[in-house]
């Protein structure tokens, strides 16, 4: 059997262990979300996150490597997130990660958090034997990042023989993140926590609902590659203020919200077409961007794919449009599927593959870096 690999995710509010034979097969992965801790209070508590962290990573190891029907020993080496992410979150992945490594003996390799949803692509692709081609640009687009990069190979290796990737940014948000951005719209309009999925259902259940009020696209100067979404954002937030008819129909789904009704079919019915036809435009704006803006960017460099990843990605507009545009611009697009979409550690094993194959490695002085950039 080939290099097996245990990866190691807590940059943020999802705990998560895998382990992935050779970068490609994943042997098992679990993710332990902390949703239900951070509802509440409508966003990630970062002291929360480091003791739910605590609390869940040695469960959530053992368990991956029950999955994997494998003992430490069996492992080849330890990937761990080194960052972008909440410094205490990461701490406590490092931490351990980086104590599993030196009492089996074993490499430790630190994995940039980004590399790992590029890196969840390939697996992807992988399970279904193909593979995207480079140079691709990448979207990476999630509740902390709206970032896109171009990808292409390492000179010396290609990824065939697990090689590593080369990345250049070429635009990302100017203020909040497209998933940050429906987390906050979800929120005012009384919508619960996270946001993302909610409104992505009552979205597609808009049918022909007309839209109370129209966003034209969000114009940005200077980078025609970076995004914004803060004006958005604000323009749904004045929209609701400046008609009262919104009011009641939002405290009734809070009032939901706290008998723990928060299922889509529980809020359909406390929703009025007004209101999904709101969310459908919202939803419009944001995907119209993320897709024109990655695609002017995939012309420009003239890449051979494009390559969508993050929380977001799990989006069905998103994935529909991109889709669509694909087609008739005559360009690949993959996405992962919606479990390697969302934060996990499999993309971070798969990830640690490549730099493990480099020979890039960590020592016991590794430390989380909270703003670690991949260009
Ligand atoms: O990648 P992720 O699990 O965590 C990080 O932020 O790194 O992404 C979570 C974000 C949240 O903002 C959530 O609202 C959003 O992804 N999200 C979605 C969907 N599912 C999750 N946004 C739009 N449509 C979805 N279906
Ligand atoms: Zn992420």
């Amino acid at each position: 059997m080939g290099v097996r690999i245990l990866g190691i995710e807590s940059s943020c509010d999802e705990t998560a262990a895998a382990v992935v034979a050779d970068g490609r097969e994943i042997l098992s992965s679990v993710v332990a979300s902390q949703i239900d801790v951070h509802r509440k209070y409508g966003g990630v508590v970062p002291e929360l996150a480091s003791r739910e962290h605590l609390r869940q990573i040695v469960p959530v190891v053992r368990k991956a490597m029950a999955q994997a029907g494998l003992q430490l020993g069996d492992l080849d080496a330890i990937g761990v997130t080194q960052g972008p992410g909440l410094v205490g979150a990461l701490l406590v992945g490092i931490t351990y990660g980086k104590t599993l490594a030196a009492a089996l003996g074993k490499p430790l390799v630190p994995v940039n958090h980004l590399a790992g949803h590029v890196h969840a692509v390939f697996l992807e692709a992988h399970k279904a034997a193909r593979s995207p081609k480079l140079p691709a640009v990448c979207l990476i687009v999630s509740g902390g990042h709206t970032v896109l990069y171009k990808v292409k190979a390492d000179q010396n290796s290609c990824y065939g023989d697990g090689g590593v990737f080369r990345y250049r940014k070429l635009g990302q948000t100017r203020d909040d993140a497209a998933g940050e951005a429906y987390d906050k719209v979800a929120k005012l309009l009384g919508l619960g926590y996270p946001g993302g999925p909610i409104l992505d259902r009552l979205a597609a259940a808009a049918n022909g609902a007309a839209a109370p009020v129209k966003f034209g696209p969000t114009k940005t100067r200077g980078n025609p590659l970076d995004f914004s979404f803060s004006g958005l954002k604000t323009a749904v937030l004045y929209h609701v203020k400046e008609n009262a008819e919104y009011a009641a129909e939002i405290r009734a789904r809070e009032e939901a919200m706290g008998r723990g009704e928060r299922k889509f079919e529980q809020l359909l019915p406390l929703c009025s077409p007004r209101t999904l036809g709101l969310v459908r435009e919202f939803q419009n704006a944001v995907v119209r961007d993320l897709v024109e803006r990655t695609l002017a960017a995939a012309e420009e460099l003239a890449a051979a794919s494009i390559l969508v990843s993050g929380g977001v990605a799990a989006n069905s507009q998103l994935r529909a449009t991109f889709g669509e545009r694909a087609k008739s611009s005559g360009i690949e697009v993959f996405f992962p599927s919606r479990a390697l979409s969302t934060d996990n550690a499999a993309m971070i094993a798969a990830a640690a593959f490549a730099l493990f194959r480099a020979g890039i490695l960590a020592d016991t002085s590794l430390n989380a870096d909270p703003s670690l950039s991949l260009a």
